[in-house]
């Protein structure tokens, strides 16, 4: 949807084929923090006029171990970016509202995407309408933005891309409470019980997550359960009291870390999920989808306004760059914060050392802190 509309803004035309429904979309939870760089790119598209009243910028994040909270001084150790909480699913809306405003077609429920033609001037996409009708669309370029399901990846013949992967042996149950906010500043949380996250998403609504095991299901995690080992995991002597609230929302999410190269074959260019997982510690993967299209549109603009391919053809090089940093950063937050079955009290020490280095040392801190909010796009 942001690639189409900066598109659009440039005035190159494109189809959106959606699988789900617009109310799908619009109410799907997911993460909800947008690095100074998405926030920037929403606002000069001209998508980010709710997201300025209702987001809710953070200039610092806190990492609790040992009972007590630890801030990182995000703005102050950053020369002045911070973050915005504004869940994904309202960017979303705002995005749909602004294409369907300026008449531009997305075609909701589509079925049975196939990509043909690739590797030539003319690729296709054939697909079945919301109707059930046989289609097929030609077109220039082709945008994989499909996630990590979708039909674009395995397009790419599997001779020509490498993919690398690593599962973590624990997930997140999500919630979402009726609640006021028990922080200012989101929660990260490190106990010997597992991880905890405490986040929001309106003054009203708070968004929780608990490491879990990666097979359960939201079902194996009563209400009570959920409280307990959310007390328990946020405990200390420093006066923090959690909030609670009627759940209204219960989900269980896999982690897991996978990039694929290249990025792109023929006229096929992959974006966000379809091309790369991260573990959802530190909420990079709507943001590195962000960056990958900023690097695209800027490509196809380069190739339609005077017939340049060089930066389409360093597409997947110039993308991977930012991919990996974001890759390390994700990786090593979720080694950080987690508890590992098969863990020593050797790693479990360790884990306290870095933690206590990380919100100790001004270096370590502005590591973290650049990274959170983002490392400014370079000149691509
Ligand atoms: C949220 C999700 C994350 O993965 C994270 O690191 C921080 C916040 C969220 O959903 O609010």
């Amino acid at each position: 949807m942001l690639l189409a509309h900066l598109l659009q803004l440039r005035g190159i035309e494109s189809v959106v084929l959606e699988t789900r429904s617009r109310e799908e979309i619009e109410a799907t939870i997911r993460a909800g923090v947008l690095e100074q760089g998405t926030v920037d790119l929403l606002n000069e598209a001209g998508v980010g006029e709710r997201m300025r009243r209702e987001g809710m910028p953070h200039e610092g994040v806190i990492l609790r171990f040992g009972g007590q909270s630890h801030r990182i001084h995000l703005s102050e150790l950053t020369g002045g970016r911070s973050i915005m909480v504004y869940a994904q699913h309202e960017v979303i809306r705002d995005l749909v509202k602004a294409r369907l405003d300026r008449g531009a077609p997305i075609l909701f429920g589509v079925k049975d995407v196939s990509l043909l033609d690739l590797d030539t001037r003319l690729p296709k996409i054939r697909f079945h309408d919301a109707e059930g009708a046989t289609r097929e669309l030609a077109c220039d370029y082709v945008a994989g933005c499909d996630g990590f399901h979708g039909v674009s990846r395995p397009s790419i013949p599997s001779r020509l891309r490498q993919e690398f992967t690593r599962i973590y042996p624990f997930g997140w149950l999500g919630i979402l409470v009726e609640a006021p906010p028990a922080t200012e500043e989101l929660i990260y949380a490190y106990h010997e019980r597992g991880f905890a996250l405490v986040s929001t998403r309106s003054p009203q609504i708070q968004r929780l997550y608990a490491q879990c095991n990666p097979q359960d299901q939201p079902g194996a995690w009563p209400d009570a359960r959920v409280w307990e080992e959310l007390h328990a995991r946020l405990a200390g002597n420093d006066g923090f009291e959690l909030t609670e609230g009627r759940i209204f929302q219960k989900g269980v999410i896999a982690m897991r870390s996978f990039v694929v190269e290249p990025m792109q074959h023929g006229r096929l260019f992959l974006a966000g999920d379809a091309a790369h997982i991260v573990p959802p510690t530190g909420a990079k993967g709507l943001n590195l989808a962000a960056a990958d299209v900023r690097t695209l549109a800027q490509a196809l603009e380069a190739f339609y306004a005077g017939g340049r391919t060089g930066l389409l053809e360093r597409y997947s090089e110039t993308a991977l760059r930012r991919v990996w940093r974001a890759e390390h950063f994700s990786w090593w937050m979720t080694s950080m914060l987690h508890r590992f079955h098969d863990e020593s009290p050797f790693h479990h020490r360790l884990q306290l050392s870095q933690l206590q280095y990380v919100t100790g040392s001004r270096a370590a801190a502005t590591m973290l802190a650049e990274n959170y909010v983002g490392l400014p796009f370079g000149d691509n």
